[in-house]
């Protein structure tokens, strides 16, 4: 996909819609390569890449050079880059010098998360002309107040505040919303109640797309095993392989050989 109307009619359709997340240049170059139909810089990054607890550690330089990254490896794929801790509760013009600097380093899109007090600004945004996508559910900037990363959405009270929130985005004009752990009958509810794709995380198979963090489907940290990833690879073991064969070999002496030297 090269466009966020193309969200709207792959729902159309019917067709499920794949998203990952993505941090870096190499990374992005083999998705460039595969069918998935759009990436996430996802704020994620914080945690997955420079190893902070949380997204809260996640600020503009640190996305908008994610972005950079992943737009020079991924020119043929739609990206969508996330709108760091606070930079949307700050007042408009920083969020605009934001969105500024995500759109100039390559994103064609952003996202927020939540909808509460920002409703505005989200219209703002996309009445600048760049698609938003809303994120609603367990939105991890919150996890001081949520008292961590929890399933969002149990409680009747609960699910029914969620259900406003996606009503509302979808009236601010978001193309498109994260659904992240909520119960898959909620998210269900959700998604037949708007126009707008929603895109799922831990959130059941009802939704009009799937997301999972690059690093999580690839397997690359062993101890992080939540129910809603499915592991595609052990990479934190084939990797882990390679870079112990390779100090094998080079004490052993058996590398480099002759067709890996220069005479
Ligand atoms: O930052 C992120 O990776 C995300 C996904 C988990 C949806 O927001």
């Amino acid at each position: 996909m090269k466009s966020a109307l193309e969200f709207q009619k792959k729902q159309a359709s019917g067709d499920p819609i794949s998203m990952v997340t993505c941090y870096d240049t190499w990374s992005a170059r083999i998705i460039n390569d595969t069918e998935i139909d759009c990436i996430l810089v996802g704020d994620s990054a914080s945690m997955v890449m420079h190893g902070h607890p949380s997204t809260v550690h996640a600020d503009v330089d640190m996305m908008t050079a994610h972005v950079r990254a992943v737009a020079k490896g991924a020119p043929d794929k739609f990206i969508i880059g996330d709108i760091p801790f606070l930079a949307h509760r700050k007042g408009l013009q920083p969020l605009m010098e934001t969105v500024d600097k995500l759109m100039k380093a390559g994103a064609h899109s952003v996202k927020l998360e939540g909808a509460q007090g920002h409703l505005d600004e989200v219209s703002h945004i996309v009445q600048s002309g760049v698609p938003v996508m809303g994120h609603l559910g367990l939105t991890p900037q919150s996890v001081n107040q949520l008292g961590g990363f929890k399933v969002q959405g149990k409680g009747e009270e609960t699910a029914r505040a969620i259900m406003d929130d996606a009503l509302a985005l979808e009236n601010a004009g978001c193309f498109s919303m994260v659904l992240e752990c909520i119960p898959a009958p909620l998210a269900n509810e959700i998604t037949e109640a708007l126009n707008t794709p929603t895109i799922g995380i831990g959130s059941g198979p009802h939704t009009s797309g799937q997301v999972l963090v690059l690093h999580d489907l690839l397997g690359m940290d062993p101890s992080f095993q939540p129910k809603f990833v499915r592991r595609y690879l052990d990479g934190y073991g084939l990797i882990k392989n390679a870079i112990d064969q390779f100090d094998e070999d080079v004490k052993s002496k058996s590398f480099p050989v002759k067709k890996e030297s220069f005479v």
